[in-house]
């Protein structure tokens, strides 16, 4: 059935009498999932506060705390674990209860084994949800916890970059991490941010190339309420969000010219004043910014102001393309695998030294991020537990060392001609982007049947982005009946 296609869930089971568990995990271990067990309300907190569970089957009656209870104390905790209330008589007034503090469901004993692979199935998807609804909330607050991911690595180039975070890390001076796309700028960033006494306070980032230009001024800054048309609420604005923490400004090559002569004042006073405001504010933010462009050429051609650049400049760190420190390759082979393989492949999964050796002498255009995806499409795919050169077959055909990415190049050779064939084609750009990125979205979402979460993690995107893709090339998702 589906199950090999789904990745397997953490389950808890309480109940005091062994025959249920019994049973109970039996049918889940056959449907792929790992199992706990514990017979007693006391132990199911502990087990539910300590681990990550995705659902958990508590029984109503147990020593020491009911399951009741337990799901209250577990709500009262903050937790969003789905629960299963299992119970062997069936009273309305426990139902009722159960819902109310927030249950999945309420299951009646003796139950089938049809019925619980249901609820671990509906559990799935209000995990999924709950995922979802969190990573749109971090986005939309722009406030992220950073510290989560580790910069890995092993060569002189990195070791320099780990050194120079640790000294700047504690002193307020502005940073300019540069490198090409997928390097780890954002990384450094988080790195430097969580490194620092400021570690605790908020790490912001505003991303100057995806706001539009006529919007980043009052997302900077903050607006006063009736600012422009539609300022209906007064807003913060970053900067004073970041209050007492970072600001990441990433992609700052794009920023406008314009507002590059404000940000200059801000960095130069330490105010800022909000749009449709008089009074300046005293902000105290740390400021890392980031760029894959080239400033210097930037600021030759007059799209950068180039005091500002000597301000951002004043401690650089330049992250070289992977295919310059190829030792890391092996180490973020093996790293990515472990990280992933007990959320991706059916089962935990190791790296062929043979296989690391292959991924080593690849080019990889899109630099960690790139490498990064493959390992995860290489673990979705692999059907053993072992990743084995074959495994990553994708990367073979369309990019070998040494050579152009021919598949590709054919795909952007042709479509130039086309337009310069045609004299109304106007944007070249996104037609090329949609004649790239159309087809792989579409392998992308057949590969997940659908899935945009598990999508947008293997394509490296965010959610919001590949929706706003799939609207965009008006891809229908398999399985669905229109763009969501
Ligand atoms: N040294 C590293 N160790 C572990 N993971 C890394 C490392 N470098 C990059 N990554 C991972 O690679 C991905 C891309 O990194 P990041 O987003 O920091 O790149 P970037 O340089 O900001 O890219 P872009 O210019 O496209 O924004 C992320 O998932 C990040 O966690
Ligand atoms: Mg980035």
């Amino acid at each position: 059935m589906r199950a090999e296609q789904q990745s397997s869930m953490s389950i808890l089971v309480a109940d005091d009498e062994d025959s249920i568990r019994f049973v109970l995990r039996e049918a889940l271990v056959a449907d792929g999932h790992r199992v706990s067990e514990v017979s007693d309300g006391e132990s199911a907190l502990d087990s539910l506060s300590s681990d990550q569970f995705d659902l958990a089957f508590l029984d109503i009656r147990m020593p020491g705390c009911s399951g009741l209870e337990v799901l209250e104390k577990l709500r009262a905790s903050g937790s969003d674990t789905p629960v299963v209330i299992i119970t062997a008589q069936n009273t309305m007034d426990n139902a009722v209860e159960a819902m109310k503090r927030g249950a999945l469901d309420y299951l009646l004993k003796p139950f089938s084994l049809a019925q619980v692979t249901a609820l671990t199935e509906r559990a799935r998807s209000t995990r999924a949800l709950q995922e979802e609804v969190r990573e749109l909330r971090r986005e939309v607050s722009g406030v992220t916890t950073p510290g989560t991911e580790r910069l890995v690595g092993r060569s002189t180039a990195l070791l320099e970059i780990f050194k120079r975070v640790g000294k700047v890390a504690a002193r307020n001076v502005p940073v300019l991490v540069t490198g090409e796309s997928g390097t780890g700028k954002e990384l450094v960033a988080h790195a430097i941010h969580g490194a620092s006494p400021r570690s605790e306070a908020p790490f912001v980032t505003v991303n100057a190339a995806a706001i539009p230009n006529e919007l980043l001024e009052s997302e900077l800054f903050g607006h006063e309420r009736g600012a422009f048309t539609g300022a209906i609420f007064s807003r913060l604005g970053r900067f004073r969000e970041a209050s007492g923490g970072t600001l990441f400004l990433d992609e700052i090559g794009d920023m406008p010219i314009d507002l590059q002569a404000k940000l200059l004042r801000v960095l130069q006073n330490g105010e800022v004043v909000p749009v449709g405001g008089r009074d300046p504010v005293y902000v105290d933010v740390r400021i890392i910014t980031a760029t894959h462009r080239d400033l210097d050429e930037a600021v030759k051609a007059g799209r950068f102001r180039e005091d500002l650049l000597y301000r951002l400049r004043v401690v650089p760190i330049d992250i070289p393309p992977l295919r310059d420190r190829r030792e890391d390759i092996r180490t973020l082979g093996e790293h990515f695998t472990h990280r992933y393989s007990g959320d991706l492949a059916e089962q935990p999964t190791e790296i062929a030294e043979a296989t690391l050796d292959f991924l080593e002498n690849h080019n990889w255009p899109g630099n960690v991020r790139e490498l990064e995806n493959a390992i995860k499409r290489a673990l979705v795919l692999s059907s053993t537990n072992v990743l084995s050169p074959e495994d990553f077959a994708f990367i073979g055909d369309s990019n070998p060392v040494g050579d152009e990415p021919a598949a590709l190049d054919g795909i952007i050779r042709s479509r130039v001609e086309e337009s310069l064939l045609e004299p109304g084609a106007q944007d070249l750009h996104r037609d090329l982007i949609e004649a790239v990125e159309k087809p792989l979205l579409s392998a992308v979402l057949a590969h997940t049947a659908g899935n945009q979460i598990r999508a947008a993690a293997l394509l490296g995107i965010n959610r919001n982005t590949l929706r706003k893709k799939l609207l965009e090339f008006e891809i229908s998702v398999p399985g669905r009946g229109r763009n969501e």
